[in-house]
């Protein structure tokens, strides 16, 4: 057997789905985990223990990072992930980033040019695009079945409202508190930019009204929809639409219409995959409907099953990218995370101007970034200063402090306030 990646995990709650799989990685090692949180440190310490496992623990990323390791994973808070990148890469560490990508198109021109300098790898783990749909979608559109995109659509409908205290901790300033509606945007039109292979030019965003019910007042959660109209390099066009509408369970689903036929996952079909093509007769062709097998990684042992079973494709094809196996292949790399997160920060843009449409910048280009390299525009005035954009067009009154109290002890009083959502 050959050298173990040694591998740090930043943050330890979606981070825990990672932990759990390079616990159980032939080729990976799991040597360090930072989290400010007490509990999930512990946590951590126990799995460790059971798996026999030598981890260090610490609560603060400037100790975190002098550890000695080839790789971090990053699944701190969704806005910091360039700004931490960057520093893990400056480290000499290869970085696994969660979703999304950057808060702004400044750090995410510092992340592509780190990346550069450093040689290291960046992967990106939008693992919605290993689910078995969207990733069988993925190899045949390769192939060429179904011929040229034309249309598109990518759909995540999650109502967050019940595990709302799990995942804000009665935080006014949690990031989920505080994103414009169009950021976590890469679980809808993330699998469309890897099925097609093409770059997203031009976005045109939508903000739906918000939910402002009883219920949701309560818990200071008021869930909308953020919908990104993208125009693709070829022309063809693609909807995302993603946010928190009522529906259980939600709806993870894609379609993608090309010159010779189309695929879905099984919102409309029968079956976790279905495709038509059409055959030498205009209008006659036939449809195939099935269950995707992945043989990526089948010699692996214990698999993580989240979202899917999409989980564990992020992980592992990060492992062998670092290895320079063929597995590898399938990561995201940094130009097209930035392809991904660009379409929600640009469709916000495009909802403050009245839904103009908004050029997509291409940082594969120095003249791109270049044009965008001191762009911070955002909704956090610390990263934004005077640049900062509201993150709602629907205002409303201010939350009053007692409910994040109230939502703080909801989680509190839930099995010690470790959350075992991810
Ligand atoms: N891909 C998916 O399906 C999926 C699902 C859930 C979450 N996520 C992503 O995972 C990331 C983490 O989400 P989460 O649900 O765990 O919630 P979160 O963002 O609240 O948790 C981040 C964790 O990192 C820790 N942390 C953040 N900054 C730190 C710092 N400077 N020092 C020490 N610790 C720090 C926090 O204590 C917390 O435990 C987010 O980016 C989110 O978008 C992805």
């Amino acid at each position: 057997m050959g050298k173990k990646v040694k591998i740090g995990v930043f943050g330890g709650g979606r981070g825990f789905t990672m932990i759990k799989q390079l616990l159980n990685h032939p080729d990976a090692e799991l040597v360090a985990v930072c989290d400010k949180y007490p509990p999930l440190l512990e946590k951590v310490r126990k799995a460790a223990e059971e798996a026999g496992a030598d981890v260090a623990l610490y609560p603060t990323f400037d100790e975190f990072i002098k550890h000695d390791m080839d790789a971090v994973v990053l699944a701190n808070y969704a806005h910091e992930h360039a700004v931490f990148g960057v520093r893990c890469l400056e480290a000499g560490k290869h970085i696994m980033s969660e979703v999304l990508p950057g808060e702004t198109p400044a750090q995410l021109v510092k992340l592509v040019e780190t990346v550069e300098k450093t040689g290291l790898i960046y992967s990106y783990a939008e693992n919605y695009c290993y689910m078995k749909a969207p990733f069988e979608m993925w190899k045949r559109y390769r192939e060429g079945a179904i011929g040229e995109i034309q249309y598109a659509e990518g759909e995540y409908i999650h109502d967050c409202s019940s595990i709302w205290p799990g995942i804000t901790y009665g935080e006014r300033d949690h990031w989920r508190n505080n994103m414009f509606p169009n950021f976590y945007c890469t679980h809808s039109c993330g699998p469309l930019i890897t099925i097609s292979g093409l770059r997203p030019v031009k976005v045109v965003g939508f903000e739906t009204n918000p939910n402002r019910s009883e219920k949701q007042m309560r818990i200071g959660m008021t869930p909308k929809a953020a919908i990104e109209m993208i125009t693709l390099e070829n022309g063809a066009v693609v909807k995302s639409i993603h946010g928190g509408l009522k529906m259980e369970p939600g709806s993870v689903n894609y379609q993608v219409y090309g010159t010779g036929g189309m695929m879905e996952s099984k919102r409309y079909g029968e079956a976790d995959f279905n495709m038509y093509l059409e055959g030498e007769k205009l209008c006659r062709g036939e449809w195939s409907k099935y269950s995707p097998v992945n043989d990526i990684g089948k010699d692996i042992p214990s698999k993580s099953t989240g979202h899917g079973g999409s989980d564990f494709y992020t992980t592992h094809c990060f492992i062998e990218k670092i290895l320079g196996r063929p597995d590898g292949d399938w990561c995201i790399d940094v130009y097209t995370a930035c392809d991904m997160g660009l379409c929600g920060i640009m469709a916000w843009r495009s909802v403050l101007d009245g839904n103009a449409p908004k050029e997509i910048p291409n940082f594969r280009l120095k003249a791109d970034r270049d044009r965008f390299r001191n762009d911070n525009i955002c909704t956090h005035r610390e990263v934004a200063g005077d640049s900062v954009v509201p993150r709602t067009t629907y205002p409303g009154p201010r939350v009053p402090d007692e409910v994040y109290e109230e939502v703080r002890k909801q989680w509190l009083t839930k099995d010690s306030a470790v959350s075992d959502l991810f």
